[in-house]
């Protein structure tokens, strides 16, 4: 049986989670194993929710906002960058190297969003179940 990774896409209302609703209507093909969780803007990403992620048991966790200079907000976008940055060492340290990623993909870019979760899964595919599942 092939392991279908579970994947949470942290989404930016704007820009993320346009691009994820314009994959579906354009029909592109994303697993269904990539959940989205929309948030207002990546900015709002807490280190904390990457690990509560983890320790529900998905085995990678996607962050999509706006691209660079088109955050509604600014620099959220900026600011999750580096909270994700700090808590990669986190990730890192609890094996789980390789499960999180963030992208940009615009309101108009159903196609980035797609290659972005399928891409990704595909990678999270080859690293196996998370090895805090069920833990
Ligand atoms: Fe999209 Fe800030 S609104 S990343």
């Amino acid at each position: 049986m092939t392991f279908e990774p579970n994947v949470l896409a942290f989404c930016c209302n704007w820009c993320g989670y346009v691009a994820a609703d314009q994959a579906g209507a354009a029909k592109l093909e994303y697993p269904s194993g990539v959940k989205i969780l929309r948030l207002m803007c990546t900015g709002m990403m807490d280190p904390y929710y990457v690990l509560r992620a983890f320790e529900r048991g998905f085995d990678g966790v996607l962050v999509v906002g706006c691209h660079v200079g088109s955050c509604h907000y600014k620099s959220g976008n900026l600011q999750a960058k580096a909270e994700l940055d700090r808590v990669s060492r986190v990730v890192q340290a609890l094996g789980l190297d390789g499960r999180l990623m963030m992208t940009a993909a615009s309101a108009a870019e159903g196609n980035v969003f797609a290659a972005a979760a399928n891409e990704f899964t595909e990678r999270v595919r080859k690293l196996g179940p998370s090895p805090l599942r069920g833990a």
